[in-house]
């Protein structure tokens, strides 16, 4: 493993003070996955003081940053002491992103920035070194910390930027100071939060503000408040992915299958096709958006469509697997990782185009949208759905106005709802599970897979 910062590098990024000399090779903020030669950085949030934790992230091979030295800690430990770890955390990432000489991409959005930031990994490791943000790393300590993970012998850099409040996004963008910038799709996802989705377009714009000089902009042409995030863009090279008549990337055909899709899109001059192996249209535009971004930034295409052969479901976010019952298989697509309203639509859209007898949409609530929350739950269209479960007070609601065949089943938790679901399985169901993280759909998943045959 490579040295990704020394001690020396350390104190001039944060002024600390480093009690020995060391080298570290990787960064971590958790115990639990920390590596040997990691450095811990003990940050105090919600979930407690990581200074509780330095003995066993030294016990662990780890040196540490550290505000305060606990009682007991050995003499001889690599310590690197500061004012307050979590500006230290963010000095260090601006250190970082300062002596980066390759290429930052910024991805944020309603929807999709996860597997948007997976894609875009996916094509730019079969060009270069790349890094990419782990999992959905994309808040005040997520993007900082992937960025003091970043190698210097690394070409591309893709991260992540989240938002739950007004206000959040630019700092983090201010700090990727991305060379190019994806948004993209405007939803209603934290709507609770922000009020209405004219806001959340304007927060999402404000990613924006940290694009380098000469950046690109790349825009989904069919968002609500388009004018707005072109606005935003300012200088900036702006390209558009979409369906609008002015879109710079588009598909122009989709050959759909249960398990993924071919696909023809024109990107700028460009007329390619290529495989996808993620089911939906939203995957499809998610791809071409990428692709877009990627030509923009001089890449090859054909090089760059054939590498997304290589993309991968994410778990939770579509990922389908046949589970053996007593006298045959059924299909589970498994979504439980999160939901908005478009997210739900495209799932159950993913759903339709599933091979099965019977199609049953497991749906928990979704979350943050406040006063919004009745009103987008009314709007799923259900109506082609053989059957369907609702999990919490939400979908509740929408649950009751639909025809009496079609329910089959509800509950205020998913541990309630569970083992209905599990009883009503039979061989040729295509089952979607689908709801925010905080309605632990999961535990569905679980119970059906605990309902399968073991093999
Ligand atoms: N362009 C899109 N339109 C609608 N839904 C999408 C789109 N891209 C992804 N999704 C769905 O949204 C959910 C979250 O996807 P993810 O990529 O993790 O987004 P994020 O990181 O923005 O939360 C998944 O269910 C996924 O299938
Ligand atoms: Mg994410």
């Amino acid at each position: 493993m490579s040295v990704l910062w020394t001690s020396a590098e350390l104190q001039a990024a944060t002024g600390g003070h480093a009690s020995t000399p060391f080298s570290v090779t990787g960064v971590s903020i958790d115990t639990r996955s920390i590596a040997p030669g990691d450095l811990f950085i003990a940050l105090v949030g919600d979930n407690g003081d990581g200074h509780d934790h330095l003995a066993s992230a030294l016990a662990a091979g780890a040196a540490a940053m550290v505000h305060r030295i606990p009682n007991g800690t050995p003499a001889d430990a690599k310590l690197l002491v500061v004012g307050d770890t979590f500006t230290a955390l963010h000095t260090l990432g601006a250190a970082a992103r300062a002596r980066f000489a390759g290429t930052l991409v910024a991805v944020t959005g309603s929807v999709g920035k996860t597997t948007a930031k997976e894609m875009l990994r996916c094509i730019f490791a079969s060009f270069c070194a790349t890094h990419a943000a782990e999992a959905s790393l994309n808040n005040h300590w997520g993007l900082p910390l992937t960025l003091t993970r970043l190698p210097t012998a690394t070409t591309f850099c893709v991260v992540e930027i989240g938002m739950n409040h007004a206000g959040e996004t630019a700092p983090l963008a201010r700090l990727a100071r991305p060379h190019a910038t994806l948004i993209t799709t405007i939803g209603t996802a934290h709507i609770g939060h922000l009020g209405s989705q004219a806001a959340i377009a304007a927060e999402k714009a404000t990613i924006q503000s940290g694009l380098t000089i000469g950046g690109l902009s790349v825009l989904p042409a069919d968002a609500p408040y388009f004018g707005l995030l072109r606005a935003a863009s300012g200088p900036a090279r702006v390209l558009r992915f979409g369906n609008a008549a002015a879109a710079d990337a588009r598909i122009l055909s989709l050959d759909a299958e249960p398990a993924g899709s071919t696909i023809t899109a024109r990107i700028l001059d460009e007329t390619i096709r290529f495989r996808l192996n993620v089911p939906g249209a939203h995957m499809a535009i998610n791809a071409v958006a990428c692709l877009l971004l990627v030509r923009g930034l001089g890449l090859d295409l054909p090089r760059a469509a054939a590498a997304l052969a290589g993309f991968a479901t994410l778990a939770g976010r579509g990922l389908q697997r046949r589970i053996a019952l007593p006298g045959g298989e059924m299909l589970l697509l498994d979504e439980s990782y999160n939901a908005s309203t478009s997210a739900v639509r495209a799932a159950l859209d993913v759903l339709r185009g599933l091979p099965a007898t019977r199609r049953i949409a497991v749906l928990g609530d979704m979350l943050e949208m406040g006063a919004a929350g009745p009103a987008e739950h009314q709007s799923l269209d259900l109506s082609d759905i053989d059957h369907v479960f609702a999990c919490g007070p939400l979908m509740g609601e929408r649950y009751a106005s639909l025809p009496a065949a079609q329910q089959a089943g509800q509950a205020l938790t998913s541990d309630a709802l569970a083992p209905a679901v599990a009883r009503f399985l039979r061989p040729g169901d295509a089952v979607l599970v689908k709801g925010s993280l905080g309605m632990k759909m999961k535990t569905i998943v679980e119970a059906i897979d605990a309902a399968g045959v073991s093999a």
